[in-house]
């Protein structure tokens, strides 16, 4: 179905697209205000939102002073935003980052533009459908550490927030069930209200947006030629980046849960040994699941603001876009030393989508054009989402 749509759009891309905009809201009115909340252009689907956790402007606000604020690190030096910076579309332009303290991540951190459009969360999880799920995560696991609220720091980092009479007031705002305890500041709050931030990270005003919004010279005759490669049987690319987000895991309001996809490929970057296998430190949904057909696969990230989020893949280990092309162009990745060593073009796990192709760099100019193409600088200088706490306050 998330395919079919591509194709659709694809299709109809020279006579303009329109992105499905109709949604289960029975009440035209609560689609209307969260479209209103989420600054939502017409073209894009109305997202899906938890029931436990409605949107509001209160805890969207919330949301964006916890997300610049290092109080949320046990050690306090690091926030969401040491990793999510707003210049790189919320990535942060490293292979992949420390956390709080100090320990090397393994995973190349995302962009955060339209995560609300992804039907599960993180490179390798499929059970998390929801950012309350998620966010858990990024704060509380201890390991790797990223921001390290483990159960023995969780008091203190609480009466660090508590003690803000800024934060006393801004959590009685965004959540106004005072019949248990007014004072109370919980992490579930915490992060309710990180969840409805992130929620409103709506990256849509691309030159690619204003071409499908009508606006033709939005678009190069070169990115044009592009989306048509990138949407053609010979690059393949939209088989697994498909949908508002180019990626296979996709979900808006009308999506029923159970048409939701298994949005996981391996896309020959490694093949360790021969069988398939990834780096030790990081094999993707195999480590959760220990399913030995589950090596090296991953969800495809969005492809929103790609020029902006490099380094690529989920370790950070292809430096360019068109290095990322030459990837697919050679049906997979060698590495020809060191004990990751292995020909993933050959790798018994590899998508059979990864075939390779001959293509002329005129092409793959042209396939890098219409990623740049998606490019939101609304986005990355949008007040909205800006470091609040150097504002007046
Ligand atoms: C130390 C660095 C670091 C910090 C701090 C951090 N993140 Fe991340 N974040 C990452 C990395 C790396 C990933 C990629 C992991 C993955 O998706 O598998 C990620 C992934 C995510 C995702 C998943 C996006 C998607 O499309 O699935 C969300 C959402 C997110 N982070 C939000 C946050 C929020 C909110 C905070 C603060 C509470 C935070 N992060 C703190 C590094 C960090
Ligand atoms: C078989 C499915 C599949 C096909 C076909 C495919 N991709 Fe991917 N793509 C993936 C997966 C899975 C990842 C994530 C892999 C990882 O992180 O190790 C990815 C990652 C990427 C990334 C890096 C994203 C990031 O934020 O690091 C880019 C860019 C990309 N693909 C572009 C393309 C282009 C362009 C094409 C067509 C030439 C294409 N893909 C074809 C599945 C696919």
């Amino acid at each position: 179905m998330i395919r079919f749509f591509t194709l659709v759009c694809g299709l109809a891309l020279l006579s303009g697209c329109e992105f499905d905009s109709n949604s289960t809201f029975t009440n035209t009115d609560d689609a209307q205000s969260l479209r209103s909340l989420l600054d939502l252009p017409d073209h894009m689907p109305l997202p899906a939102i938890p029931d436990y956790n409605p949107l509001t402007q209160e805890k969207i606000t919330l949301g964006r002073f916890l997300f610049y604020d290092t109080k949320l690190s046990a050690n306090q030096t690091q926030s969401c935003a040491s990793c999510h910076e707003q210049g790189s579309a919320f990535a942060d332009g490293l292979t992949a980052p420390l956390g709080s303290s100090g320990h090397q991540l393994v995973r190349n951190s995302q962009g955060l533009g339209n995560v609300v459009y992804h039907s599960t969360l993180t490179m390798e999880q499929q059970w998390f459908f929801e950012l309350e799920e998620q966010l858990n995560v990024p704060i509380r696991a201890d390991n790797p550490i990223e921001l390290g609220v483990t159960d023995a720091v969780l008091p203190d980092v609480l009466t660090r927030f508590q003690q803000d009479p800024d934060y006393q007031t801004m959590f009685n705002l965004a959540f106004p069930d005072t019949s248990r305890d007014k004072s109370n500041i919980t992490m579930n709050k915490i992060i309710f209200a990180l969840a409805s931030f992130v929620r409103t990270m709506i990256s849509a005003s691309s030159p690619y947006d204003k071409y499908l919004l009508g606006d033709k010279s939005a678009l190069t005759q070169q990115q044009i030629r592009g989306f048509q490669l990138f949407n053609g049987e010979k690059f393949e690319c939209f088989h697994c980046h498909s949908g508002v987000n180019f990626s296979s895991s996709y979900r808006d309001a009308n999506t029923a849960l159970d048409a939701l996809q298994f949005p996981f490929f391996n896309n020959g970057l490694y093949n360790v040994g021969g069988d398939g296998s990834y780096p030790d430190e990081d094999q993707g949904l195999y480590d959760l699941t220990l399913n030995p057909t589950h090596k090296g696969l991953f969800r495809p990230q969005s492809l929103r603001n790609i020029a902006l989020t490099g380094p690529y893949m989920h370790d950070g280990s292809i430096a360019s876009l068109r290095g990322v092309i030459e990837h697919y162009a050679r049906g997979g990745s060698v590495t020809l030393t060191g004990k990751n060593a292995g020909d993933g073009r050959v790798s018994p796990l590899k998508s059979g989508l990864i075939q390779g192709f001959d293509a002329t760099e005129e092409e793959i100019d042209a396939v890098i054009a219409f990623l740049e193409s998606l490019t939101d600088d609304k986005f990355i200088s949008n007040p909205r989402f800006s470091n609040p706490f150097t504002e007046q306050r």
